[in-house]
């Protein structure tokens, strides 16, 4: 079956940023009846699966939506708990992302994540950063919203300093201001779980974004959902606001 699906993928028309909203970490425990913690576990396997499946099959770019600004509200040991998970996390995959020569990327207000979580990200980034295989982003402590107060900032700041003026604050300018600023936007964006929301992710960058809706709860999204994904999007006409006729 998956030999089936991954034929049927064009290489060639690859989208080169995937974007992805892990969701039904949750949903998935409580269908089990088990901790939510543990579907966060779970989760983690997944993302092994799809970041080794994405870079082996071209992909470029890959980002994870791993913490929201506003997961910071849910119940103080669950916040603890994934926190701790990322932490054993990064720790533990250091070899599958040299193996796949995967460098890890974050974007996200990371200068205020917990001091522990922040030192081991920025050493894993450090300890894979001439890899090149392909870039798995983690979105941590991120909003879209933060992103763009963020990157607004700076550009006033850049303006009080006389480096640009406001006449030259133009969409590029912008787009190099936010924490992905350095990454392509993503073609495509997948969310899992049935739910059809953005949740304040990538608001500027998924501009023109197509985007994949799942029901499969993210601890269940393996490789055959993955290729599903991309054959989906292999299948639709990217317009960017032209006619049929003129795209073709
Ligand atoms: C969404 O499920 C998932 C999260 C908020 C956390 C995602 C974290 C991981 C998969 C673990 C760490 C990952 C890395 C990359 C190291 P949910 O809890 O919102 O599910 P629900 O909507 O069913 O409650």
């Amino acid at each position: 079956m998956s030999e089936n699906l991954i034929d049927q993928i064009d290489t060639d028309k690859l989208p080169l940023h995937i974007a992805i909203i892990m969701d039904g970490n949750g949903r998935w425990a409580k269908k089990k009846s088990l901790p939510r913690v543990v579907g966060h576990e779970y989760g983690v396997k997944s993302v092994r699966v799809v970041a080794e499946t994405a870079a082996k099959l071209g992909v470029k770019y890959l980002t994870l939506y791993t913490f929201s600004t506003e997961n910071w509200n849910r119940p103080a040991f669950e916040v603890k708990a994934i926190m701790t998970l990322l932490v054993r996390t990064i720790r533990s995959e250091i070899k599958t992302l040299q193996k796949n020569n995967i460098r890890l990327k974050a974007i996200g207000d990371i200068d205020n994540l917990p001091p522990d979580a922040k030192k081991e990200l920025l050493s894993a980034i450090e300890l894979t950063k001439n890899n090149d295989s392909m870039d798995l982003i983690l979105a941590l402590n991120y909003s879209a919203r933060w992103d763009i107060v963020h990157a607004t900032k700076k550009i006033a700041e850049m303006v009080k300093n006389n480096e640009i003026s406001i006449n030259d604050i133009n969409e590029s300018i912008i787009s190099k201001s936010l924490t992905s600023g350095e990454f392509p936007e993503p073609e495509l964006l997948i969310r899992t779980s049935g739910e059809l929301r953005i949740s304040n992710f990538m608001l500027w960058e998924l501009a023109y974004g197509e985007f994949y809706f799942t029901d499969i709860y993210w601890p269940e999204f393996d490789k055959n959902a993955f290729y599903k994904a991309i054959l989906d999007y292999q299948k639709r006409e990217r317009r960017f606001g032209k006619t049929s006729e003129q795209v073709h």
